[in-house]
């Protein structure tokens, strides 16, 4: 990885050690949102905003805390995703998934701390108040139930569902995973105070870049290690879930992963500086977790 998001990563990680390390009493749930979010995520979200934050001119540090603020969103959809009520999960980040470590209603509870702190750390930004509140507004939108959530709604609703439409399959992927993705750009913006046009180049970026990653995560549950992935594999076709993988085959799936990922490095050519987020969105494409 580039040296500029090895310094990216160590200064995510000092921020949220400020929130996840603070005196509580009690602090089980406070345990467990430090024990998931610690586990060993890659921290792409995070990583995007301060890149999009320094591609519009900004001083990436300034963005810190809508970073942070998108990896607590990022980790608590995790927890809840692996719940037995959800995918039924018990490797996350190759550790045991919260609810194994902890216990259900601690992982339930963990989950919700983590998503009710990430709007407690964009409001502590350092940036003008009218640019706070567009990252508030953008992330609750991004995430909610047209949203993200509204992604994992049709993402259930889709099981045991053979030969539904790949439109369907395409809509849910943009809300369970391009829409947190595309907000994790479109905040780096804001953190910078960019332009129109920056901002429609990120949220191109991140769309296209957000479905391209959904399909590669398929196409590492049917073909990677639980080891290398640092998840349970084989969970899709377990769990009767309904992806491109699942409907479309393996090569169909890697070849409309790399179109989408050809998309997103399209949209970056608007920013003159992109070399470096290139080469991470070319090497996401590659991942082997
Ligand atoms: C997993 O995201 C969930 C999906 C949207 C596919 P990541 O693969 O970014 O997971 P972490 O944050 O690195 O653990
Ligand atoms: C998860 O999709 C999307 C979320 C919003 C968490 P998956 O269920 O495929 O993610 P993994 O494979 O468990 O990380
Ligand atoms: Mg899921
Ligand atoms: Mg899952
Ligand atoms: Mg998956």
């Amino acid at each position: 990885m580039q040296a500029r998001f090895e310094e990216y990563l160590s200064a995510i990680d000092q921020t949220l050690h400020h929130y996840l390390d603070a005196p509580c009493d009690p602090r089980r749930v406070l345990d467990a949102m430090g024990y998931s979010a610690f586990a060993g995520g890659k921290r792409i979200r995070p990583i995007l905003t301060l890149e999009f934050a320094r591609l519009c001119g900004g001083n990436w540090r300034d963005a810190l805390p809508f970073a942070c603020g998108i990896e607590m969103v990022q980790t608590y959809s995790l927890i809840h995703d692996d719940l037995p009520c959800m995918d039924d999960a018990d490797l996350r980040r190759g550790k045991p998934s919260c609810h194994a470590q902890f216990d259900e209603a601690t992982a339930l509870l963990a989950g919700d701390g983590l998503l009710t702190m990430a709007f407690e750390v964009l409001c502590d930004a350092s940036v003008p108040a009218s640019q706070v509140v567009a990252a508030v507004s953008e992330l609750a939108r991004a995430i909610g139930v047209q949203g993200m959530i509204g992604g994992q709604e049709m993402d259930l609703a889709n099981e045991g569902k053979s030969g539904l439409p790949i439109e369907i399959i395409r809509r849910t992927n943009e809300k369970k995973t391009a829409a947190l993705l595309t907000a994790s750009c479109v905040l780096g913006v804001l953190a910078a105070g960019g332009d129109g046009r920056q901002m429609e180049a990120a949220k191109e970026y991140g769309y296209a870049l957000g479905l391209a990653f959904q399909v590669v995560d398929d196409i590492l549950d049917a073909t990677a290690s639980a080891e290398t992935l640092g998840k349970p594999v084989g969970s899709d076709v377990e769990n009767d879930k309904s992806t491109y993988v699942t409907a479309l085959g393996l090569e169909t799936a890697r070849e409309i992963a790399a179109q989408y990922t050809e998309k997103a490095l399209d949209a970056l050519t608007a920013f003159p500086e992109h070399e470096d987020l290139s080469a991470l969105t070319r090497s996401l494409l590659s991942r082997d977790h």
